[in-house]
């Protein structure tokens, strides 16, 4: 192998830049072998705009956020948007640019990417796949997605501070944040946060039971709430908020809005003030965690690792301390969602939280 080639695909998640420099700097330095980075994800390939990563190119990147890559979310090879509503397959002409520039691809990405690039493995593509993605929702083995710690640390702290006003004030404040149809933010964050109220998709609430969790509260003379709720949660019976759809995308919903819609519903049933914070794309930027730095730094050398040793069609994946190559067509078996029997959950209802259930 002389050259490598790595790309970032869909949202962009704290911690990729940590994979690119770590993919680069192993492939120099222990295999001696050249990385070109494509620009924008799978965009950048068919438009064949890629840039050399040397060294220097990725010196001081480890603790910035984003990509210096690009990314987009509208690059699909297989489903290429080519004008409103209309897609073409241009994989053919992807696959012929990749081979014509690299001898093998690391594509850094969540669902939808990692799903692109089994298909194109299938299609005999060298690729190898690094998971990534805020939500943590990646059905590849136990994979730990890098960028969750950050998400939630970030929201951790968010309720840190909404705590003290919703106190000061004797409100219920709703905290809003994002997961796709997974909680794993909302109950992680809210565990970590002292959250008295997680919503989450995985289990539909009741309005009734929040207001008991409330009355509750109000006996013991604590006469403030904190809601966490994930942006895909739901009412029993209900659906959840779309806040957009996004043209060009073959994953065009953005979920979004139910936490206005949450505040607003406590403060008519309850007679106390409510206000809702959406922490949105706070998110996803900034500086990664140490956590999730090294897990990236991990992914990087163990991808570049499977993409020298010729092992392609796996996605590398920590499970428990070992970070395992795991099969591309293991992300076609859809997402991970929050165990609802799991031993988080269970501890978090033994102290005490409410689910809406
Ligand atoms: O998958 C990561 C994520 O941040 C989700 O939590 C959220 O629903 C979505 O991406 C937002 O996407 P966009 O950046 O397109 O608004």
């Amino acid at each position: 192998m002389k050259r490598l080639g790595v790309l970032t695909g869909g949202g962009d998640a704290p911690g990729l830049n940590a994979v690119i420099r770590a993919i680069v700097k192993t492939a120099i330095r222990e295999y001696g072998i050249e990385v070109i980075g494509f620009r924008d994800g799978f965009k950048g390939v068919l438009e064949d705009r890629h840039v050399l990563l040397t060294e220097s190119a990725v010196s001081g990147i480890l603790p910035r956020g984003g990509t210096i890559l690009g990314t987009t979310n509208r690059d699909n090879p297989f489903k290429f948007p080519v004008a409103e509503g209309r897609f073409e397959d241009r994989s053919e002409e992807c696959i012929e640019i990749i081979r014509d520039r690299v001898d093998a691809l690391i594509v850094i990405g969540g669902d939808g990417s990692l799903s692109i690039a089994h298909e194109l493995a299938l299609k005999g593509l060298p690729v190898v796949g690094c998971p990534k993605t805020i939500d943590n929702d990646l059905a590849v083995g136990q994979a730990k997605t890098f960028g969750f710690d950050t998400a939630y640390a970030f929201a951790t702290e968010a309720l840190d501070r909404l705590h003290s006003t919703a106190e000061s004030h004797h409100r219920i404040i709703v905290l809003e944040v994002m997961g796709r149809y997974a909680g794993h933010i909302a109950l992680h964050s809210g565990l970590a946060g002292g959250a008295d109220i997680i919503l989450i998709p995985e289990i539909p609430f009741s309005y009734n039971k929040i207001i008991d969790k409330i009355q509750d509260r109000l006996k013991q003379n604590k006469r403030f709430s904190l809601v966490v709720v994930a942006e895909g949660a739901k009412e029993v019976g209900g659906e959840m908020v779309i806040q957009k759809m996004i043209a060009g995308s073959d994953d065009p919903v953005r979920l979004g809005g139910i936490g206005e819609t949450v505040a607003r519903q406590l403060e008519r049933l309850t007679g106390i003030e409510s206000r809702v914070t959406v922490l949105g794309h706070l998110q996803r930027g900034g500086s990664p965690t140490p956590y999730d730095r090294i897990l990236a730094t991990r992914y990087g050398v163990a991808a570049t690792d499977l993409a020298v040793q010729g092992q392609f069609g796996y996605v590398v994946s920590l499970d428990g301390e070992k970070i395992k190559p795991i099969h591309l067509s293991e992300v076609a078996h859809g997402i991970r969602k929050v165990d609802t029997e799991g031993e988080l959950l269970k501890a978090a209802r033994k102290i005490g939280i409410c689910f809406g259930d």
